[in-house]
């Protein structure tokens, strides 16, 4: 037993079970002791998964492309980038190093704002940036909790890598046709799943407008916590962009087949797992991102689809080949890019969602087929 599931047990004793959302609110944010909250998060070789800006910093630069362009839409006026969930600070390492030699004129017209939640991961990212003029002025910090951003309304772009995966999900199941809630209990010993009415009506709202079906069994995640990010960033993006790269796929590709278990995993040293009441603190709890939820629930708080590709479409129509060319003799480089935007790497199951708020029609390159690209642009 660790701290961590004995308040957990405290929280079921006095208040009764509690949703599986409240659980995994718990398990990844509890101050101190959940796992994005603690010491033990760890992303990369020696920790429990990659991300993409962990694989390699052309990563990070191909987003400093697609910002630029966004800069370029909106009127090469002055240009907020805000990024959620910055782990070590590695993707705002690379994209600022890269605007700062490549755009000079970005650069004197960008701020980055990092959101970060965890204490020890500010630390982190504080020393990877001190003292570099590259950072200077630049870069500020901020939170985002229920009441909103501690920060006022900006133009620019939202940015997210795998942050949407991190929020906890609300577990539905369909028994005898009628869509319940999964509640997390104790027994004394163990933690147990038992169903009862679902908690708040949005989320069966949801599961009719989204005109999902209903399979008997089917275990539907539902992410009110993603909603609530979105609207929260309706509010504070006068104009500009939301940029969320994530694993996951549009609600119909996610539950169009048979199976009728979800999707979510914990992740411990590389290893996938469904111990959700094991290691609380110590691993990854996670589900894939229903893409179509963040697509519905942005149009109802003001931001319109610009669109949605898979990772691989992303990196190739920003020119992540024509960079590989450049470097084709480093093989060690080319096998870790290659990762990036192979169907067999994280090039099929992670995706780009654009959003944007008070831009008119905005035309991305990185969303143009791919038939359309010239080679060498
Ligand atoms: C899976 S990690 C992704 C890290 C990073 N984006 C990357 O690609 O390597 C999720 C991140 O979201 C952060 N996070 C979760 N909720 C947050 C909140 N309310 N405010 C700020 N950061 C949050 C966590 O602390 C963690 O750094």
């Amino acid at each position: 037993m660790t701290i961590l599931s004995d308040l957990i047990i405290e929280r079921i004793k006095n208040k009764g079970n509690i949703t599986f959302a409240e659980f995994m609110q718990m398990a990844l944010y509890y101050p101190e002791y959940g796992y994005y909250n603690s010491n033990a998060v760890s992303i990369g070789k020696s920790g429990d998964f990659y991300t993409s800006p962990a694989v390699h910093r052309m990563f990070g630069e191909l987003i400093a492309v697609q910002l630029e362009e966004m800069w370029r839409i909106l009127g090469r006026a002055s240009f907020t980038v805000v990024e959620m969930g910055a782990n070590a600070g590695w993707l705002c390492y690379d994209i600022m190093r890269y605007i700062k030699n490549e755009y000079p004129w970005f650069y004197k017209k960008v701020q980055y704002f990092i959101v970060e939640s965890n204490p020890h991961l500010r630390e982190k990212q504080q020393e990877l940036f001190c003292g570099n003029p590259v950072f200077d002025e630049k870069l500020s910090w901020h939170s985002y909790g229920e009441d909103g951003f501690s920060f006022d309304a900006v133009q620019g772009c939202f940015l997210s890598n795998e942050f949407i995966d991190a929020l906890p999900v609300h577990r539905l199941l369909v028994k005898e046709g009628e869509v319940k809630e999964i509640y997390v209990g104790y027994n004394g010993n163990d933690f147990y799943e038992i169903v009862g009415d679902v908690c708040n009506h949005a989320l069966k709202d949801y599961c009719i407008n989204a005109e999902m079906p209903l399979r008997e069994s089917r275990v539907l995640e539902i992410n009110l916590a993603a909603r609530d990010y979105l609207n929260h960033v309706a509010q504070k993006l006068n104009c500009g962009f939301v940029l969320t790269i994530d694993y996951g796929d549009t609600a119909q590709r996610r539950y169009r087949d048979n199976t009728t278990g979800g999707t979510l995993r914990c992740y411990y040293r590389h290893n996938v797992n469904h111990d959700y009441y094991e290691r609380l603190g110590e691993q990854d709890i996670t589900a894939s991102v229903d893409f179509s939820f963040l697509m519905d629930v942005g149009k109802g708080a003001g931001l319109e689809v610009t669109g949605l590709v898979k990772q691989s479409h992303y990196l190739i129509a920003l020119g992540v080949l024509e960079k590989l060319n450049n470097i084709r003799n480093n093989l060690e480089t080319v096998l870790k890019v290659k990762n990036l935007f192979l169907p067999e790497g994280m090039g099929e199951v992670f995706k780009a969602l654009i959003q944007h708020r008070n831009v008119k029609n905005p035309c991305l390159s990185s969303l143009k087929p791919l038939s359309s690209l010239k080679p060498g642009t």
